[in-house]
C-alpha cells in the first residue's frame, strides 16, 4: 500500500483513547469510523467530542467550518464488519488484554481487504504478539498515542521484525496528516521509548529517596529547577496514579527479568496503602491541600 492511499480509517474502541484518536483522523481529513461493542461508550464518545470541539472553536483553535467538515467525516457504529470492511487502516484501542486483542485481530484479518494496515495503540503489548494470529504480519505495527491524544502531540510507531517498510512509512505519513509528531522504532522493546525513559527517571528518583539522600520534595524541586521538567518525578507519580505506575513498572520487569527494573518499594507501599495520588487525594503529597505545582 502506498503512503497516500489511506482514505478510510477505522478506530476500534471508543474509550479514553479511541474516541480522541478517531477525532484526530477526521480532523486530518480521513473518512473515519469509530466502532465499539458498547453503545454507551459510543454515545459518550460522541457527546464528549462535540463538547471538546465546540471548546476548540470558542478558543479560536478551530474554525467552525473545519469542525463541521470533521464531524461530517466521522461515523459511529457497533458493527465491526460494517466499520472495517472498506478500511485502509484500522487503529485498535480496546482493552489491554492480549487474548481479547488477538481475537479482534483474527476477525479484522478476515473482514478487511488484504492491503489494510492493522495498528494497535497498546502501551505494553508488542505488535508481533498480535500479528502472529493474522496472515499479514507485514501489515501490523504499534501506533502508540499518548493520553489525551487530542492534546499530546506524540506517537510512537513500532515495527516488529516482520513489519514492512511500506507499512511503517504509511503510518508515519498518516501521523503527519493528523498533525502528530511521530517517531519510528525500528525494533520492538517493552515500554517503547518515552515510557522507558520515564521508568528510568522514576527508578533513579525513588532510589535516591529510599536511600535517604534527599526528601522526595527536594528531588522534585531540583529536577524541575535544574532539568527544566514541568513536574518532578514524585508529582508525576501522584498525577498518573501509583497503581498505574506500579503496574507499568511490574510489566516491564516481568518482561525483561532484569533486577534493576524491579518496581521500587516506596511505590509498592503507596499502592498497598491505597495512597494512589490525586485520584485518592493522598499520594506522596497530600493532593487535597496542595495542588501539583
Ligand atoms: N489510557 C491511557 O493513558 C493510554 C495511553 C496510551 C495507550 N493506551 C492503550 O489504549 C488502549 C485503550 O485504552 P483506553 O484507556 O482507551 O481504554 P478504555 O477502557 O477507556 O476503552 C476501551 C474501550 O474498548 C471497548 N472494547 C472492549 N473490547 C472491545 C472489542 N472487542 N471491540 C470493540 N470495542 C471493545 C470498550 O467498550 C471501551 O469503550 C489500550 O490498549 C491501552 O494500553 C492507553
Amino acid at each position: 500500500m502506498k503512503t497516500n492511499d489511506v482514505k478510510r480509517i477505522t478506530v476500534v474502541g471508543a474509550g479514553q483513547m479511541g474516541h480522541q484518536i478517531a477525532m484526530l483522523c477526521a480532523l486530518g481529513g480521513y473518512q473515519t469510523t469509530l466502532q465499539d461493542i458498547n453503545q454507551e461508550a459510543l454515545q459518550k464518545a460522541e457527546s464528549n467530542l462535540e463538547r471538546l470541539m465546540s471548546d476548540w472553536v470558542k478558543k479560536g483553535k478551530l474554525e467552525e467550518s473545519a469542525k463541521e467538515k470533521a464531524f461530517s467525516l466521522l461515523t459511529y457504529t457497533q458493527q465491526l464488519e460494517e466499520a472495517a470492511k472498506d478500511a485502509d487502516l484500522v487503529i485498535e484501542a480496546i482493552v489491554e488484554v492480549l487474548e481479547v486483542k488477538q481475537e479482534l485481530f483474527k476477525k479484522l484479518d478476515r473482514i478487511t481487504p488484504s492491503h489494510t494496515i492493522l495498528a494497535t495503540n497498546s502501551s505494553t503489548i508488542m505488535n508481533s504478539l498480535i500479528a502472529s494470529v493474522t496472515e499479514r504480519p507485514e501489515n501490523v505495527c504499534n501506533m502508540h498515542f499518548f493520553f489525551p491524544p487530542l492534546v499530546m502531540d506524540s506517537v510512537e510507531v513500532v515495527m516488529s521484525e516482520e513489519t514492512s517498510e511500506e507499512t511503517a512509512e504509511t503510518v508515519m505519513e498518516v501521523c503527519r496528516k493528523i498533525n502528530r509528531t511521530a517517531i519510528l522504532l525500528r525494533k520492538e522493546i517493552p515500554g517503547f521509548v518515552a515510557n522507558r525513559i520515564l521508568g528510568a527517571i522514576h527508578r533513579e528518583a525513588t532510589f535516591l529517596y529510599e536511600e535517604g539522600i534527599a526528601s522526595f520534595e527536594d528531588i522534585d524541586l531540583i529536577v524541575k529547577k535544574s532539568l527544566g521538567h514541568k513536574l518532578g518525578p514524585f508529582e508525576l507519580i501522584d498525577l498518573s496514579g501509583a497503581d498505574v505506575v506500579y503496574a507499568a513498572m511490574t510489566h516491564q520487569y516481568e518482561e525483561s527479568g532484569d533486577e534493576r527494573e524491579r518496581p521500587p518499594a516506596c511505590i509498592k507501599e503507596k499502592v498497598d496503602k491505597g495512597e494512589l495520588g490525586r485520584k485518592t487525594g493522598v499520594g506522596f503529597y497530600d493532593c487535597r491541600q496542595e495542588a501539583v505545582k
